[in-house]
């Protein structure tokens, strides 16, 4: 029934591929912003692909240019409008097709100044109508017209896309849309809708497709992916029922999950955890502020207390658990005293990686509208010093790992270094190492010999 509602579509990428028969177009695409954005993209890309596109890394050589955009912070903004002013040009000299989709389509006043000042793109598509792209695609190629494709109401779970994966040994698989948190300076639930969880058989069986076509890693996704609740065929499963069932599927090595809130952490999923050996001993566990009083204003729903009290349990139920974390500096309000809360909870915790924003306005969030905001100069110098604190960390934190055996999952050849392999420990750390071709795409136990800042250096350990 689902797939039924993307059959139209591949009557529309049959019309577009019968075409481009005799022709060899390209398309470019750049996608900001997060895994499910990026996720989303590889739709698009496969999308493409199956209509006869082939992947350029060329703005200039593209007959298609695909942003897909982001919303969650303001330079993304700044990004695409930078990136339209330079395809203007190559519109003009060659009629180059521009498209932009994505999370910043969704709100009202973007599409505005995109109307505006830009009104030479030729499709403008929204989160949930991303499926319809080749249907948007042909009415442009065949009617010569601008195309926008909005939906304001949230969109089903469409099952059945085509994908093309950027990596050959990882993937991610999204298994739920949207958010119902509403944190007080999040765009996410005004963009991308209330949730929806995707039945667990449609997941599983991607997954399991996975691992025949030799994948080894998946990451589960979802903007709140412990408040998963699948119904289907299957029953109902939640979120640690689908870490348990992936767990047993074979040819599957390493189960990551991004992101979980705090607050739904139940102790269903610190067992599965506990009881999956191939869920990675890495979780990534959102912070935000370490003040209660923050928390509070920010609608996080939990305190300092509860959230230290979280990691406390953790360490104790899963034996070598670690914490990324991600942390807003410079929320309206926020104190010295409240930066000092945020680094108290940083020391205690010891994250292995912290991801670090500023406070960033987002218009039509309850955030925006409050009037104590943090000039920019103390925001950034916030930032510095929860920065110092994060880097030293980590350095210390690499030390540990000298002289242990890591079991990493080699990706390819080093991008800095095309003579030594680069890899991921369990902990998402990367390794560099040498060794061959054949040893892309395993997992090998890998003795670590120094450590970089950003990476560490391996050497095979023998089996
Ligand atoms: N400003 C800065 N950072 C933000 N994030 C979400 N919204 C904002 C904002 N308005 C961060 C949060 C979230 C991550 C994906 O982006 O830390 O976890
Ligand atoms: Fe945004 Fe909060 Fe939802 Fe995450 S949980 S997407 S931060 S509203």
């Amino acid at each position: 029934m689902k797939e039924e509602k993307f059959k139209k579509q591949e009557e529309f990428i049959e019309k577009i591929r019968t075409s481009n028969f005799t022709r060899h177009p390209f398309y470019y695409i750049l996608t900001m912003g997060c895994q499910l954005n990026e996720n989303d993209s590889e739709k698009l890309c496969g999308m493409l692909e199956q209509m006869g596109y082939y992947k350029t890394e060329e703005m200039a050589q593209a007959d298609i240019i695909l942003f897909n955009t982001c919303c969650v912070r303001e330079n993304a903004e700044e990004k695409l409008f930078g990136k339209l002013g330079e395809v203007k040009k190559l519109k003009e000299q060659k009629g180059t097709i521009v498209a932009v989709g994505g999370c910043m389509m969704q709100e009202e006043h973007i599409v505005e100044k995109l109307k505006k000042s830009y009104p030479f793109c030729d499709i403008v598509f929204g989160t949930h109508t991303l499926y319809q792209f080749p249907q948007d695609l042909y009415e442009v190629l065949n009617k010569h017209k601008t195309v926008q494709d909005i939906l304001q109401i949230d969109g089903e779970v469409i099952e059945g896309l085509p994908i093309k994966r950027n990596d050959p040994y990882k993937a991610s698989v999204t298994i739920m849309n949207g958010c119902n948190n509403f944190c007080t300076y999040c765009i996410v639930p005004y963009v991308r809708g209330r949730e929806r969880s995707r039945d667990p058989k449609d997941i599983l069986d991607e997954i399991e497709s996975l691992a025949k076509q030799g994948y080894k890693e998946v990451t589960l996704l979802g903007q709140n992916v412990n408040s998963y609740v699948g119904n289907g065929n299957l029953g109902i499963y939640r979120f640690s029922d689908l870490l348990r069932a992936v767990n047993k599927i074979e040819g599957i090595e390493i189960i990551r999950f991004i992101s979980p809130h705090p607050k739904d952490f139940k102790d269903d999923v610190i067992e599965a955890i506990r009881d999956c050996k191939k869920v990675s001993r890495l979780v990534h566990l959102p912070l935000q502020s370490g003040s209660s009083k923050v928390l509070k204003a920010m609608n996080r729903k939990y305190t300092k207390e509860q959230y230290l009290e979280l990691v406390e349990k953790m360490k104790q139920q899963i034996p070598g658990v670690t914490f990324s974390t991600d942390i807003i500096v410079g929320f309206p309000g926020e104190t010295d005293e409240d930066l000092e809360d945020t680094l108290d909870v940083v020391r205690k915790v010891n994250f292995e990686q912290v991801f670090m924003f500023i406070y960033s306005r987002r218009v039509g969030t309850v955030a925006d509208k409050m009037e104590n905001q943090i000039p920019e100069e103390i925001k950034h110098k916030r930032f510095d010093k929860l920065k110092q604190l994060v880097e030293s960390q980590i350095e210390q934190n690499n030390k540990k790992y000298i002289g242990t055996v890591q079991n990493v999952l080699i990706e390819g050849k080093s991008k800095n270094n095309p003579e030594m392999l680069s890899g991921r420990t369990d902990t998402n750390k990367v390794v560099v190492l040498k060794g061959t071709e054949k040893d892309i795409g395993t997992i090998l136990p890998v003795t670590i010999v120094s450590e970089h800042m950003w990476y560490l250096k391996g050497e095979k350990h023998p089996l």
